[in-house]
């Protein structure tokens, strides 16, 4: 039979199909746009589901009110961000939002328990007591609010270390991985108290445990690895969503959770892979890393070059290799970057793109931005693609990137990056490097390679050297040369 019921079932079927469609989607570029409108057309066919069910079991007028108002908030407030956030500002923006889901997964684990346990005589604990269930409801209530309380503060800190409103080095509190396990062991035992008897103090304990649990393990953690904590609470988050989906009976809350859950994991375990970092360290909140030495090392003097020079040293190549990385993002040189590809591909210069994986501050940053300028897909290649040809190559153009070109990750085991694949650009004949200054990269190391013999400063607002020296060939060209 037809009710409402059943067509809000069917329509959370087809959500979730249209959530897969859109994280396959999103793993490709050219496929990506497409898997934005997939999940945007999912969101809009759950949130009308949801309405329509609300209404069919006749929402009180306050509760609708409630509903309405959350919703166009809301998107007011979703729609004002999207315009003005900043391609640099996006990770800091998506650990935010973790941070909301967090939080609801709290307040929604909270709101179970003010209504069942909290109410022992009320109808819902009186049906969920005949059941059997009360202990299920009361451990999905305490694991709920665990996970969105360690994803909510967890959440802020990394917020607040990707816009550098507070240090990105690692808090390194003594016994911290103590602290991490014993804190693990203390909720372990306290779900199992809660269980047996569900009383209010227990919840408030595991909920301010939770809080600081959350806040200590992502402030542990150094900088070099704050993309793949992002990726990490991204999954936090998706299974703060799926536990509030079993206490709000909710299955699409449910599918939608573990997607995001396991996506997440996913993701933080390939970028562990490709920065060579045990993904259970990190998980654990920068376990079995400790600080290393203060860095007061005699690199040497550093030669420089200007935009000319650069461009007659760019003319007389055969092979080109850019790598781009965060610099470039601020500088807003892809366009640049762009017209200067162009140029040299005209004059028969074999130019291509080594993207690192985590060039900039969120996968795919670079990719994103030199698809924008319409670079040819086919001459970004990633890594592990173009390692093995920098040696046979006359210019490299590091433009705007440090960690991910840094020498000492591959040479020096004390470095805090030590192990972290990079880009080995200091195998080409030439390297120019573009910069304003010679300051340190993100995870706040000093980079050997602007001190090596092969390699020339170019400093400067990248895009205002990248147009410099599209000047310098241009004129080159008009002048005969
Ligand atoms: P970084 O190591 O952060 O270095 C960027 C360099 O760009 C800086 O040394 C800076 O030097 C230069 N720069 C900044 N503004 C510039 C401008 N307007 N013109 C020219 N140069 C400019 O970048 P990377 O090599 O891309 O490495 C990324 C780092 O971020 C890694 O440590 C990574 O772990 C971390 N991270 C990545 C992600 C993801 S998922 N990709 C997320 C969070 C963090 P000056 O100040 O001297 O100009």
């Amino acid at each position: 039979m037809f009710t409402i019921e059943t067509a809000a079932t069917a329509a959370y079927v087809v959500a979730a199909l249209l959530f897969i469609l859109a994280l396959a989607g999103l793993s490709r570029h050219e496929t990506s746009r497409a898997g934005n409108s997939f999940g945007i057309a999912g969101m809009a066919v759950a949130l009308l589901a949801t309405i329509a069910l609300a209404l069919a079991r006749h929402i009180e007028p306050l509760g609708l009110g409630l509903l309405v108002g959350a919703m166009v908030i809301g998107a007011a407030i979703g729609l004002w961000r999207a315009k003005v956030v900043e391609m640099t500002g996006m990770p800091e923006l998506i650990a935010l939002l973790h941070s909301f889901v967090g939080l609801a997964a709290v307040l929604v684990g909270w709101n179970g328990y003010l209504h069942v346990e909290g109410d022992a005589t009320g109808a819902e604990a009186m049906q969920l007591g005949t059941e059997g269930m009360l202990g299920i409801h009361s451990a999905e209530v305490v694991i709920g609010v665990f996970i969105g309380a360690v994803t909510f503060t967890g959440s802020i800190v990394a917020n607040l270390k990707l816009s550098a409103r507070i240090k990105s080095a690692p808090m390194m509190l003594p016994g911290k991985n103590v602290l991490n396990v014993g804190a693990l062991v203390v909720f372990a035992a306290l779900t199992v108290w809660f269980v047996i008897d569900p009383q209010l103090w227990l919840l408030i304990v595991v909920t301010v445990l939770a809080l600081l649990l959350g806040w200590h393990l992502v402030a542990s953690i150094g900088g070099g690895d704050m993309p793949v904590v992002v990726s990490m609470l991204n999954s936090y988050s998706g299974w703060a969503a799926a536990a509030s989906g079993f206490l709000l009976s909710n299955d699409l809350l449910i599918v939608t959770g573990a997607l995001v859950g396991s996506s997440g994991a996913y993701l933080s375990y390939i970028m562990c892979k490709a920065m060579n970092r045990s993904f259970i360290s990190v998980i654990a909140g920068g376990f079995g890393i400790e600080a290393g030495p203060a860095d007061d090392k005699d690199y040497g003097t550093h030669r420089e070059i200007d935009a000319d020079s650069a461009a007659d040293l760019l003319a007389s190549a055969h092979s080109v290799i850019i790598t781009p990385g965060y610099g470039m993002a601020v500088a807003q040189a892809q366009y640049g970057v762009a017209d200067l590809t162009r140029k040299l591909r005209d004059r028969g210069v074999n130019v291509r793109f080594g993207i690192h994986p985590v060039a900039g501050r969120l996968p795919g940053h670079m990719n994103v931005l030199l698809a924008e300028a319409k670079v040819p897909y086919d001459i970004v290649l990633e890594m592990d693609e173009i390692n093995d040809d920098f040696s046979d190559t006359d210019v490299v153009l590091v433009i705007g990137a440090n960690d991910t070109v840094n020498p000492a990750a591959s040479e020096d085991p004390s470095s805090p990056i030590a192990g972290m694949p990079v880009l080995t650009v200091w195998n080409a004949n030439n390297v120019i490097v573009f910069k304003r200054s010679m300051a340190s990269g993100y995870a706040g190391v000093q980079n050997p390679l602007f001190f090596r013999e092969n390699t020339q400063m170019l400093f400067g607002d990248a895009k205002d050297r990248v147009d410099a020296i599209n000047a310098a060939l241009s004129e080159s060209v008009s002048a005969g040369h």
